[in-house]
């Protein structure tokens, strides 16, 4: 593409409607991500950070406007291509959501079970385990872990597909601030050691300023775009970040 970005949003639209009221989640919004950046979207609740990263996830549809990712036009796809595009994204949520029954290891490789990949399952999630800090824990069940842990498990289940994309809900919205900036560090060197994109959407300025660039959103639309990559000191950018917040 034109500009080199890996994540092109424009003209971006979607409402829901409410008993008779109308609520706009993502207003005409536009976004270019550049490839192996690291966005934060911030915003006050209720400001459409979740429905932004649904709809680039392709979770969501939007009502008009186009999503490209890596050149291939999201709002576009039919069903079969669309879950194809959801495998190749990574998703992490506030509330981890793994499942109960398995074990850590067995929670990393369930997004691949059913599917034929070209690398061994149990061997990458091993590896993945070993990359968020959990060797050694592959066979404990969900609720033997802290809650950072269970981010770690499913942080590397979000990675057993080799994903471009990272997008991830509030990662630390359930953690201690010292877990968060830990988790919030780990997802920073995977991406770097993985080459993804990741977005994450957070209300804690400590994680914004990890990002290179923060997003701040306002009923659906961007109201402030800072770009953080320009040698700021860590007390500078907190500063900036912090005066996003006024
Ligand atoms: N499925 C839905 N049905 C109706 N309204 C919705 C739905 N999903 C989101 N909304 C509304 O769209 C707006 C944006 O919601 P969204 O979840 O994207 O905000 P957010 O910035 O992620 O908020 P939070 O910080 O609380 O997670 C809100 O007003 C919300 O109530
Ligand atoms: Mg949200």
């Amino acid at each position: 593409m034109s500009d080199g970005a890996m994540i092109r949003v424009d003209s971006l639209r979607r409402a829901f409607r409410t008993g008779g009221a109308e609520i706009v989640a993502a207003d005409d919004l536009t976004l270019h991500v550049s490839a192996g950046s690291m966005v934060a979207v911030t915003g006050p609740s209720g400001s459409g950070k979740s429905t932004l990263l649904h709809l680039i996830g392709a979770i969501e549809r939007p009502d008009a406007g186009t999503i490209t990712v890596d050149d291939v036009e999201v709002t576009a796809l039919r069903r079969g291509k669309l879950a194809t595009y959801r495998r190749g994204i990574g998703f992490v949520f506030q509330r981890y959501h793994l499942l109960p029954a398995l074990t850590a290891l067995d929670n990393v490789i369930a997004p691949v079970l059913p599917y034929k990949v070209d690398f061994r399952k149990a061997d990458r999630a091993r590896e993945l385990l070993t990359a968020v800090g959990l060797a050694g824990r592959e066979n404990a069940l969900p609720a033997q872990l802290s809650g950072g842990q269970q981010q770690r498990v499913a942080i590397a289940r979000a990675l057993i597909g080799r994903p471009r994309l990272l997008l991830a809900d509030e990662p630390t919205g359930n953690l201690d601030s010292k877990t968060g900036a830990e988790i919030l560090d780990l997802i920073g060197e995977l991406r770097e050691a993985y080459g993804m994109t990741v977005l994450v959407a957070t209300h804690e300025q400590h994680v914004a300023a990890r990002a290179d660039r923060v997003l701040r959103l306002r009923d659906g639309a961007i109201v402030e775009d800072l770009d953080l990559r320009d040698g700021h000191s860590a007390a500078d950018t907190l500063a900036r970040v912090d005066q996003l917040r006024a």
